[in-house]
């Protein structure tokens, strides 16, 4: 088994509502090691450059809007099959369909308020990680 490195996202509800502690603690206990971690605040340019295979999409403005509502934490995190563990313990996109025990299930609020994002392949993990990260900041 490969072990693979995958772009997190703690979003800004999720901030806001205190909960990055828990989040770590639970990516942590699952396997994971964070080899790299930032606070943030995006703006507008780069929020829509970053989701920007969602520009057609109706709720691409909303999601781009909330997205720079407020600090976020971005953060590599890397595991044995790294990107589909992580996408397993994310669960579904919205909260309400997510798995008992994810970390949307637990922590998220509605689809847009999803508490945390995921790449969901290795090719967008290793391109989302590059937007935020330069090799320097990576400790693995
Ligand atoms: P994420 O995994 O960050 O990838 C794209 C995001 O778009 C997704 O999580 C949701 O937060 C958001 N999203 C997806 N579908 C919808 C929707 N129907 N309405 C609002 N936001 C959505």
């Amino acid at each position: 088994m490969d072990i693979q490195q995958t772009l997190s996202i703690i979003k800004p509800d999720a901030m806001k509502s205190k909960l990055s502690g828990k989040i770590i603690n639970f990516i942590e206990e699952k396997g994971f090691s964070i080899i790299a971690q930032k606070k943030i605040i995006l703006v507008q340019k780069q929020a829509e450059a970053f989701y920007s295979v969602h520009n057609e999409r109706p709720f691409f403005q909303e999601l781009v809007s909330f997205m720079i509502s407020g600090p976020i934490l971005v953060q590599i995190i890397e595991a044995k099959e790294g990107v589909s563990l992580y996408r397993k313990i994310m669960g579904s996109t919205n909260p309400k369909e997510a798995e008992e025990g994810t970390i949307r299930k637990l922590y998220g609020t509605d689809i847009q308020c999803n508490a945390v994002h995921g790449s969901d392949s290795l090719e967008n993990a290793n391109i989302e990680s590059s937007f935020f990260f330069n090799k320097l900041e990576i400790i693995s």
